[in-house]
């Protein structure tokens, strides 16, 4: 069973929209995949088109030492399995404080018999005990990145987080992969910040870049994906051959200890992004 979160520091980086769309193509592709829920505001959950569900219903369920993990509750989505979000999560903020509460998600994956190829976490863009708990639990992080300044910064600080965290509580975090959304081609800005990242961290970045497509916001008010909302859709295309290239890789990292970069971690400084004005001028 392959465990992934999505993460990026940065709201509104496409995250959930990657989330969905990511687990919705493994699914057609034949793989059993879950997605949980771990961003207390449920996007994710609503857009599913799944009501707020009882504290014991919902993803709270894997921090609690009663959860009988292997009955977790979850609920079917289109083409994928979900625990869904609760806004309970917020006021269970206040008693996860010890340092072991960022373990409460690993250990429940570890105690549950669960039947999926494919765990897959959405997060906040917040840094809390539940985007860390994603993390510990994960052999795989993708960011998805807008290609404009803030979201680089908060994807370079997501990177360092990881390293942070691989090197003190999860040695099995394998690789970090950088997924470029909302692409605008035509805005020079766009061009030059994935054209940094790039550079700066080789083959960590996918080669498919998600563009931006309205079909995947129509999709999302209805509750649904972009592949049965319009599969025709520019963002149903850019989704598909993203998965695909994550699968790829996937399967060649199985019988690899990490994905080779052109740059090592101890290189990387989320300082170096460069303000909007001065990549206007490069
Ligand atoms: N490729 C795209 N083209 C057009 N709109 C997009 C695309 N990707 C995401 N969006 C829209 O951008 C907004 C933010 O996307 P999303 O919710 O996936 O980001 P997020 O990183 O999960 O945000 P948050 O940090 O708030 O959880 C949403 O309205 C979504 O519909
Ligand atoms: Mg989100």
């Amino acid at each position: 069973m392959i465990v992934l979160s999505v993460c990026n520091h940065k709201g509104g980086t496409g995250k959930t929209t990657t989330a969905i769309h990511l687990a919705a193509a493994m699914g057609l592709s034949g793989w059993r995949t879950l997605v949980v829920d771990l961003d207390p505001q449920g996007f994710l959950t609503r857009t599913m088109g799944i009501d707020e569900p009882a504290p014991e219903a919902s993803v709270a369920a894997l921090f609690s030492p009663d959860v009988k993990v292997g009955r977790l509750p979850v609920r079917e989505a289109s083409g994928f399995d979900l625990l869904p979000s609760s806004s309970t999560l917020t006021k269970r903020l206040r008693d996860l404080n010890k340092p072991t509460d960022v373990l409460w998600v690993r250990e429940a994956l570890q105690r549950a018999k669960l039947n999926y190829d494919l765990v897959l976490f959405d997060t906040a863009a917040a840094v809390t005990v539940f985007s860390l708990n994603a993390i510990v639990a994960s052999q795989h992080v993708l960011i998805p990145v807008l290609p404009e300044y803030q979201a680089v910064v908060g994807a370079e600080q997501t990177f360092q987080t990881t390293t942070l965290v691989r090197d003190k509580l999860n040695p099995r975090l394998q690789s970090r992969t950088f997924l470029l959304t909302q692409v605008d081609a035509r805005k020079r800005i766009h061009r030059t910040y994935q054209q940094y990242l790039r550079e700066k961290y080789g083959e960590r970045v996918l080669d498919n870049v998600i563009r931006t497509s309205t079909a995947l916001a129509e999709s999302r008010d209805g509750g649904t994906t972009v592949f049965d909302h319009d599969s025709s859709a520019r963002g149903a295309r850019d989704y598909a051959n993203a998965t695909d290239e994550m699968l790829r890789r996937l399967r060649a990292m199985e019988s690899q200890e990490d994905v080779r970069a052109t740059v090592t971690d101890e290189s990387i400084d989320a300082d170096d992004v460069p303000l909007p004005d001065e990549a206007l001028d490069s």
